[in-house]
């Protein structure tokens, strides 16, 4: 990795990750599969997320003495896929922390300008006191994760997370630069953006290819 703040970027690259995002990056991936993989993933990708979760100590007992236990403390999590595509990694987020509850925001990359449009937001009320995690599979030119941020940061939000499966390093660098408090968790870091603005060698359209609309 060579990011300015690069201390910011997690790159979740444990073997089953890889192993799994091959897989996924296959063109001949059916769309079953396809989504499976993609649920899998984020919640292997929720586990790096939520390393950093204050603990506090509980007593519990056991059928043979009392434990000194501990268990997760703090504040609540929301989860804000952006969607189509994000919409996929939920599940996966929820299988790990159930209690989450879930903001939707609508974004469309227009195909000429690569640009972002909002078409949709629906947020819990109390979003800006939540860990906020946008869940999005592709990080491209950044236009829809920084657009998402900007949402969440004028919705009140202060602790923000953005977790993709996979990145191009423009995009990374986008984000980046743009919010000086957020953090990238991606399975993996890719070359680069070709003239359609797709990452290169991604895996493609992702909302397509998870709700088989191509
Ligand atoms: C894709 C993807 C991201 C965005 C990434 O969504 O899921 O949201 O593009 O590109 P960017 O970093 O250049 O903004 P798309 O707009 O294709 O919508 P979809 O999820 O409905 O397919
Ligand atoms: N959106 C996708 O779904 N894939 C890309 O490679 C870029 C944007």
């Amino acid at each position: 990795m060579a990011f300015e703040n690069e201390e910011r970027v997690v790159l979740v690259d444990h073997p089953m990750v890889q192993h799994k995002l091959a897989i996924l990056r296959d063109k001949t991936t059916p769309s079953k599969q396809f989504r499976e993989l993609v649920r899998e993933l984020a919640m292997f990708e929720t586990f790096e997320v939520t390393r950093d979760l204050p603990l506090e100590e509980v007593f519990v007992e056991t059928p043979v003495a009392e434990a000194k236990c501990k268990i997760v403390k703090g504040r609540k999590m929301a989860i804000v896929p952006i969607l189509r595509a994000g919409l996929g990694m939920v599940e996966g987020v929820l299988d790990l922390v159930p209690a989450a509850c879930v903001g939707h925001l609508g974004m469309e990359r227009d195909e000429q300008t690569h640009r972002p449009r909002e078409y949709y937001a629906k947020m819990p009320k109390d979003i800006a006191d939540r860990d906020v995690l946008i869940v999005d599979p592709m990080l491209a030119t950044g236009g829809s994760s920084l657009a998402a941020i900007e949402y969440l940061r004028e919705c009140g939000v202060k602790s923000l997370k953005l977790m993709v499966l996979v990145a191009a390093p423009e995009g990374i660098r986008a984000v980046l630069d743009a919010d000086p408090d957020v953090t990238v968790y991606t399975c993996a870091i890719d070359d680069g953006l070709n003239d359609a603005a797709y990452i290169v060698p991604g895996l493609g359209d992702a909302g397509d290819r998870i709700f088989g609309t191509k």
